[in-house]
């Protein structure tokens, strides 16, 4: 699976596909792009599941929202939810996100991408694996669904061309396929794609690795070139 997050971007989606289909070979696995969510019914192209990058909970009296069933009306077929810049910037906390998760699981979108990831000073005091472990306390319970999938970011690699080692995101992508295994209800083992200046410059390093499931892709994104080119190297190194 390779997601493009958009973020708040405004890019030219005319020119971004044409980029796209003139680099891209033929896909026979998930490719998606999560554009801001007033463009969702804007951006289209047959080989491209289209996403949110963010939902509400509920509906009704919440100004400013989008409902999942607003989501679910245009079309959408996968939705982020947890993306550090959400906590970060707009404090969602575990509580908001298993409100997410459950409603979603009622839901009749078929993919939910969870983001998790430490920060920093978290990694550097050891704290990765605890972090990530309370993070996906959220899903205690759930009988998540086949598409359920992780998005592991570590907050310090977002845009910020730095990553950890190849052979660090396998070891943390097992863990966190064994932790959701252990806690939610079915035992679901989850595909678990990375997320953190992944590029078309190192994206093979990270796509060699046994434990992951593809990646979910910023900035590297927004050239339509660009993620076609990582699109081609994931297809090259499926396991
Ligand atoms: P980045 O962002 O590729 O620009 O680091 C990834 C993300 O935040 O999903």
């Amino acid at each position: 699976m390779i997601i493009a997050n958009f973020k708040s971007n405004v890019i030219n989606f005319d020119k971004w596909v044409d980029d796209f289909e003139n680099s891209c070979s033929p896909v026979d696995f998930y490719v998606g792009i999560a554009p801001p969510s007033i463009y969702i019914t804007k951006y289209s192209s047959p080989r491209l599941a289209i996403g949110a990058q963010d939902v509400d909970h509920s509906s009704g009296s919440r100004t400013g929202a989008i409902s999942i069933e607003m989501l679910d009306e245009v079309g959408v077929e996968f939705v982020i939810i947890g993306h550090s810049e959400r906590r970060e910037f707009f404090h969602e906390d575990n509580d908001l996100i298993r409100k997410k998760i459950q409603a979603l699981d009622k839901s009749k979108i078929s993919t939910t991408i969870l983001c998790i990831g430490e920060t920093k000073e978290e990694n550097k005091m050891g704290a990765t694996k605890d972090v990530l472990k309370n993070q996906l306390s959220v899903i205690d319970g759930f009988e998540l669904g086949k598409n359920f999938t992780i998005a592991y970011e570590p907050v310090w690699a977002i845009g910020s061309g730095q990553t950890p080692e190849p052979k660090d995101i396998n070891e943390i992508h097992k863990y966190i396929k064994d932790v959701v295994q252990s806690v939610s209800e079915n035992n679901h083992v989850p595909d678990v794609v990375y997320g953190g200046s992944v590029t078309d410059k190192n994206a093979e390093s990270f796509f060699k690795e046994e434990f992951v499931d593809g990646a979910l892709v910023g900035g590297a994104s927004l050239n339509g070139t660009t993620f076609a080119n990582i699109v081609n190297i994931w297809r090259e190194n499926i396991i």
